[in-house]
């Protein structure tokens, strides 16, 4: 019962499979949820003080660099990225206004609302299409 139709289904399926993974790394990670993007909305422009220095959802500042604009001053933004970023700040050897980006945000947050501040920028940094 081997059709034409029938080897092609298959040929999609299994081309299908090979190349979902592959858009999913490209998408949004597994950690990166709606409601985790949400939280951390609420995060970056309360308790985290996020917004301060990074401007209203992550537009920047004059203290803090855009989070939006794809260029990032460490790394290439991945997730993991961002959450080390958030984890242990930067010192202000290092930044280019010699102002410092506190570890944990201004309120030290705590691992889940450090975790909902990165999806949160992970989310807001990838190009709109
Ligand atoms: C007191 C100001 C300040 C606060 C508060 C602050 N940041 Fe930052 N942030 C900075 C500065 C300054 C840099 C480094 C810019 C540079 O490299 O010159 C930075 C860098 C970053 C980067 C890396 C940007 C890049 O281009 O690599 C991320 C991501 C980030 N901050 C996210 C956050 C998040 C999320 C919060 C809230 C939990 C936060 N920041 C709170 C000032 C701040």
């Amino acid at each position: 019962m081997s059709t034409p139709l029938g080897v092609g289904g298959l040929l999609l399926v299994i081309l299908g499979l090979a190349v979902a993974p592959t858009l999913t790394a490209q998408d949004r990670p597994p950690a990166v949820t709606d409601s985790l993007v949400e939280r951390g909305f609420a995060v970056f422009h309360g308790p985290g003080g996020c917004a301060s220095c990074h401007g209203r959802r992550g537009l920047g500042s004059e203290i803090g660099p855009s989070l939006r604009d794809r260029e990032w001053a460490r790394g290439a933004g991945t997730y993991e990225e961002i959450l080390e970023r958030v984890i242990h700040g930067v010192p202000r050897t290092e930044t280019k206004t010699g102002e410092p980006m506190p570890m944990r945000g201004v309120a030290e947050l705590g691992d889940g609302d450090v975790r909902a501040v990165a999806a949160y920028v992970w989310h807001v940094s990838r190009p709109r299409s």
